[in-house]
């Protein structure tokens, strides 16, 4: 695919996976609409990419979705990838972080991939899942089931836009980034991918007509397990692993 000139929309620029991603996507050429709600990290992103472009984009906003799908004009392509997680005992949590997780993992991808479908005509739409949308994980119950929405949101839109806009989910397992720099992943950090590796595949699926893909062989093989033993004999293994420690 040729990126120069190319208008890609990056949901999550300001840290991480989509922060990588954007300056891949300027490096080759494309211009990218880099949103999140940390405009400052946003604008130090342009001032070392101008073809990076910042917008504050707070994805719980209703009204603000609505302004920026109705002004963006046409995009070749958008990655959203925009995403939060809590990793706590469910009992432990609060309905005002589980919401924001819904609303920010489901609803805001809900409303801009319907916003987006005229500016994307064409394009390429990328939904970021995760692999806790292939396997269920124990203490990040509503993660998972937001992550397996993606999956089959973006599985069944694929299917749906065949030949009008081609969509793809990307599903990576840990990463080294923000999202999993807390205490709770403490035991788990020396088994994260690294950002910049991750970035790169998602670049070249980006850049693909695919619609599935999971980063990583061992991944892969946990999320075919997955898919191919009973679900309740998965839910017992999760459970052994994580009650184990
Ligand atoms: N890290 C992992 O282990 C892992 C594994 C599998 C999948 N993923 C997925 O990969 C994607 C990127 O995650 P990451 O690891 O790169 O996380 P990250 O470093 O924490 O970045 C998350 C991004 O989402 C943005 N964001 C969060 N809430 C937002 C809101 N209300 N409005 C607008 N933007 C918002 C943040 O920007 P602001 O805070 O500036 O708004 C930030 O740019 C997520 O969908 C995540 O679920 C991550």
């Amino acid at each position: 695919m040729q990126l120069t000139g190319q208008r890609v929309l990056v949901t999550g620029a300001s840290s991480g996976l989509g922060r990588a991603l954007s300056i891949r996507l300027a490096e080759a050429g494309a211009i990218v609409l880099a949103t999140a709600r940390r405009l400052d990290r946003l604008e130090a992103l342009a001032e070392a990419y101008p073809s990076i472009e910042p917008h504050r984009l707070d994805l719980t906003d209703v009204r603000a979705i609505a302004d920026f799908c109705a002004d963006v004009g046409h995009l070749d392509g958008a990655v959203l990838n925009a995403g939060i997680t809590a990793v706590e005992p469910f009992v432990d949590g609060s309905n005002i972080i589980d919401v924001a997780m819904v609303d920010t993992n489901i609803v805001a991808n809900i409303r801009l991939t319907r916003g987006l479908v005229t500016a994307l005509q064409g394009g390429r739409l990328v939904l970021v899942g995760s692999m806790a949308g292939e396997v269920a994980l124990p203490y990040q119950a509503v993660y998972s089931g937001t992550k397996g929405f993606i999956r089959n949101f973006g599985l069944a839109l694929g299917a749906e836009w065949a030949g009008d806009i081609s969509v793809g989910v990307f599903a990576p397992g840990g990463i080294a980034t923000e999202m999993t720099d807390i205490d709770a992943m403490e035991k788990l950090k020396g088994q994260l991918a690294d950002v910049e590796e991750v970035a790169s595949a998602l670049m070249t699926f980006y850049q693909s007509e695919q619609r599935y893909s999971i980063p990583g062989r061992a991944n892969r093989m946990s999320a075919y397990a997955a898919r191919f033993l009973p679900a309740p004999l998965i839910s017992r293994m999760m459970e052994r692993v994580f009650r184990s420690e």
